[in-house]
This record gives C-alpha cells, sequence and structure tokens, in this order.
C-alpha cells in the first residue's frame, strides 16, 4: 500500500487561467504573488489581463503593503497612490468603507492625461456579506455597437474631471470622513479632455472611454451630453460585458484600467471593508485619428510618470 504525500505545490509552476465569461475576466491559479515571482509567471499574469481585462487570485494572506508593492514594480511602474489624495497609504491607496464607497461606474483616475494601466486590488478587511466588485469590459462594449454608433464615438471627445456634480451621487454620504476625503480627492482641479474611443496601446483593440468623471462632451450642452453620455453607458454596463467577484480575505483583482469600468457595490451596510490598491503608470490616450487628450487643467507628473507600452498583437 502507497502512501499519497501530498506534493507541495511549487511556487514556480505555470500559473492556470480559468475563463469566468465570455468578454472579460479569468482566474489565475497556482500562484504564489510577491517580487520574486518568477518571469514566466508574471508573462502569464500580463497575457491574461490582455486577454481578459481583470484577473482574480484566491489565497493571497500572505501578502502586506510592501509585497503587495514589490509585486507590482513586476508588473509596471507604481504611481503614487492618488494625484490629490495623499496622506491615507504611503505606498497603496486604501479604498476603505469609513470614508470613500466607490459605488459608481468608472475608470480611475480619467481626470489626469495618464490615465493608469492598471489596478492592483488586495481584500485586507471584508463585511460579513455583500461588498462584491463588478467590472466591465470597454472593448466588447465598442464592439458591439453598431455601426452608426461606432461614426457617432468615432470623433468624439469628453471632459474628465474629478469635481463632478455630486448631486447626481445623492446616495453618497457627505459627512464626517467622507466629507474629509471628498475634499483631499477635489484638493486641486484637473481636468482632461480624452477621446470616447481609445486605441488600446499594447493590443490595438478600440475601447469606450468614459465613466463617472466625464462632465461633458466637447460641442454638446449639459442636457444633451448627460442623454448620450446615459446612451453610451448603458452600453459599457449591459450584464453581458460584466464579471462581479465576490472577495474573500487574501483575494488580489488585477484589471486593465484602459479597458474596464468598475462598480463597487455598498449593499454591506455599516460592517468595515478595506482593500488597497496600486496604480501602474499608463500612457496619454490615443484617438482612431492619431490625435492624443489633451490636459485643460492640471500637471499630474508629480502622480506618474508617463509609461509608453510596446505594442504587442492582440
Ligand atoms: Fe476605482
Amino acid at each position: 500500500m502507497s502512501v499519497d504525500f501530498a506534493t507541495p505545490r511549487s511556487e514556480t509552476s505555470a500559473p492556470t487561467v480559468v475563463k469566468l465569461g465570455s468578454h472579460i475576466g479569468a482566474r489565475i491559479d497556482g500562484v504564489r504573488l510577491g517580487g520574486d515571482l518568477d518571469a514566466a509567471a508574471v508573462a502569464v499574469i500580463e497575457r491574461a489581463l490582455l486577454d481578459h481585462k481583470v484577473v482574480f487570485f484566491r489565497g493571497q494572506k500572505h501578502l502586506d503593503e510592501d509585497s503587495q508593492f514589490d509585486f507590482a514594480e513586476l508588473l509596471g511602474i507604481p504611481t503614487t497612490p492618488h494625484p490629490t489624495v495623499k496622506g491615507y497609504g504611503a505606498k497603496t491607496l486604501p479604498i476603505d468603507a469609513e470614508y470613500v464607497r466607490a459605488d459608481s461606474w468608472h475608470t480611475d483616475v480619467t481626470f489626469v492625461d495618464r490615465i493608469p494601466k492598471a489596478a492592483i486590488l488586495r481584500a485586507e478587511a471584508l463585511p460579513s456579506y455583500g461588498g462584491t466588485t463588478t467590472w466591465a469590459s470597454t472593448v466588447a462594449a465598442y464592439a458591439a455597437l453598431p455601426e452608426p454608433l461606432k461614426d457617432l464615438v468615432s470623433n468624439l471627445w469628453a471632459v474628465h474631471s474629478n469635481v463632478y456634480d455630486y448631486a447626481a451621487h445623492a446616495a453618497q454620504r457627505v459627512d464626517g470622513q467622507f466629507a474629509e476625503y471628498r475634499e483631499a480627492f477635489e484638493s486641486s482641479y484637473f481636468e482632461t479632455i480624452h477621446p470616447v474611443v481609445r486605441v488600446h496601446p499594447e493590443t490595438g483593440e478600440r475601447a469606450l472611454l468614459l465613466g463617472q468623471f466625464v462632465k461633458s462632451f466637447v460641442g454638446f450642452g449639459t442636457v444633451e451630453s448627460q442623454k448620450l453620455y446615459e446612451l453610451l453607458q448603458t452600453r459599457i454596463t449591459k450584464l453581458e460585458n460584466t464579471v462581479r467577484w465576490n472577495w474573500e480575505l487574501g483575494d488580489v483583482a488585477i484589471w486593465d484600467n484602459r479597458a474596464t469600468q468598475h462598480y463597487a457595490i455598498s449593499d454591506y451596510d455599516d460592517q468595515p471593508r478595506r482593500l488597497t490598491r496600486i496604480t501602474l503608470a499608463g500612457d496619454v490616450p490615443v484617438a482612431i485619428s492619431g490625435e492624443q487628450s489633451k490636459i485643460v487643467s492640471g500637471d499630474a507628473s508629480d502622480y506618474s510618470p508617463i509609461d509608453n507600452p510596446v505594442r504587442v498583437d492582440a
């Protein structure tokens, strides 16, 4: 009779990519994240991120702020935690329900010119129910547009700002620590004009670039901008374009911030929920015409360098 000794999982064995939906999402198994991850595993993660837009890892409880940062450096250049929210975390931005809830659809930090290419989010404290996060593929949304809408957005530009209309977010709490965080968020003014269709710098795919920081569309008034925004945004958040993740402690999610929007569902009442985020430097978006985004106000050079990636095939 032989004894079946469990073989310890090799930290250098090839990670397995498990697809979660036809348009977006994959779970990557068999990998222990950290600054010592081998190049082959990093390459698998980078490829999966381009293919699936958001990837998830279970069981990374060994990570702390430092090792999350060391791992982030293998995938790109970590930015400072945030362009305006400072003093909340040294190397990471805490996403803490005590003072912020990301319960509206957005792409991270689109009010600057150099939008981060990706974000790495790690769960530190979770509620006993609720608190899931949903991501949507802005590439799938563009691909599904009827031709006349593709024509409309091909030369459409949107104004993004970090000071947006909170009347539109009436459910957002503005007392105590929420008000402090909001004040920090708006402490300097950023406004940038981005193409509504950006060409992904690595895959060449076309993606819709919108989200909650959009103030208006160039050439359109407030009312028309709202209607047009709703028309396009509804296309992005169509359930078929999304994947929803039910967090466990130690989970890590990485998303391609050039190809997605996300929404943290605020359905956990007053329970603690805390995740730590690191964003990676990205490039300045490019329209189908080849034109780049234009800064109206604000200098994000202290927040992030511009990291121009190498084009790979989709
Ligand atoms: Fe976010």
